[in-house]
């Protein structure tokens, strides 16, 4: 089957599918748990949770980071119109992990939150990759973007990249001792970032080029 073929209404409804997975299947877990059944949340199933979300949140940041580079290799121009989505998803993921600490680990206490959030640096960098996502949800409609305008849009939706940036970071600070998982994370970001800058570069370079040739 070739990929330029499928239409854009199958790969979202792939998406929307693969995306929800997680849920659906932490989901399944804790119906498990809660009727006395084996499920795979182990022996401490709070942390599992939590974990569990933190990873797919990022992992599901990462993927809507992917989008573009996927798009610039395949040439299918129609790929961007899955962001929106995979970015909406990190977004629940990033709610469900936070709302998961807050319920389930500070029984709703603000002033716990608070706290950590003084106390604890990686709690400090995950609510500031949080509040810098809070925007990109709320300017996520179509109205959101007309009322902005594109330029302002895109200028804000750049908030993506210290915010992942950030909640890497946030994985490194909470991992004790070495461990690989935020390093692929790290590495991850790191390769997708590059990709923009010398994708910029180059168009940078090629727009010079241009001016250069133009006033000779
Ligand atoms: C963009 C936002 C965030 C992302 C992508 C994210 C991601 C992650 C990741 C990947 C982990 C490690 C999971 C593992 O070890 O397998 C983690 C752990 C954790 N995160 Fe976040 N996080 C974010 C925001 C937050 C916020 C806002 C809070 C709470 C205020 C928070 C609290 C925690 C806690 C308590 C842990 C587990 C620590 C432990 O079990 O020792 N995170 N997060």
């Amino acid at each position: 089957m070739n990929l330029k073929t499928i239409s854009i209404a199958r790969m979202k409804l792939a998406l929307f599918i693969a995306l929800g997975l997680p849920a659906f299947w932490l989901f399944w877990q804790w119906a498990m748990l809660l009727a006395g059944q084996s499920n795979g949340l182990g022996v401490n199933p709070v942390e599992a949770t939590n974990r569990f979300l933190g990873d797919t949140a990022l992992r599901v940041l990462l993927i809507t980071l992917a989008i573009t580079p996927m798009r610039d290799i395949t040439r299918m121009a129609a790929l961007t119109q899955l962001r929106r989505m995979a970015g909406l998803f990190a977004f629940f993921y990033v709610c469900l992990h936070l709302s998961s600490y807050l319920g389930l680990d500070l029984f709703f206490s603000l002033a716990k939150l608070w706290k950590d959030v003084l106390k604890r640096t990686y709690i400090t960098l995950g609510m500031s990759a949080f509040a810098l996502l809070l925007p990109l949800a709320l300017t996520s409609t179509n109205a959101a973007r007309r009322r902005l305008g594109p330029k302002h849009w895109t200028r804000l939706h750049w908030l993506i990249y210290p915010a992942t940036m950030l909640a890497v970071t946030h994985h490194f600070f909470m991992a004790k001792g070495f461990q690989i998982m935020p390093v692929i994370h790290a590495s991850l970001l790191l390769f997708l970032l590059g990709w923009r800058v010398v994708k910029w570069m180059r168009a940078y370079s090629a727009q010079n080029g241009k001016k250069m040739s133009n006033s000779s």
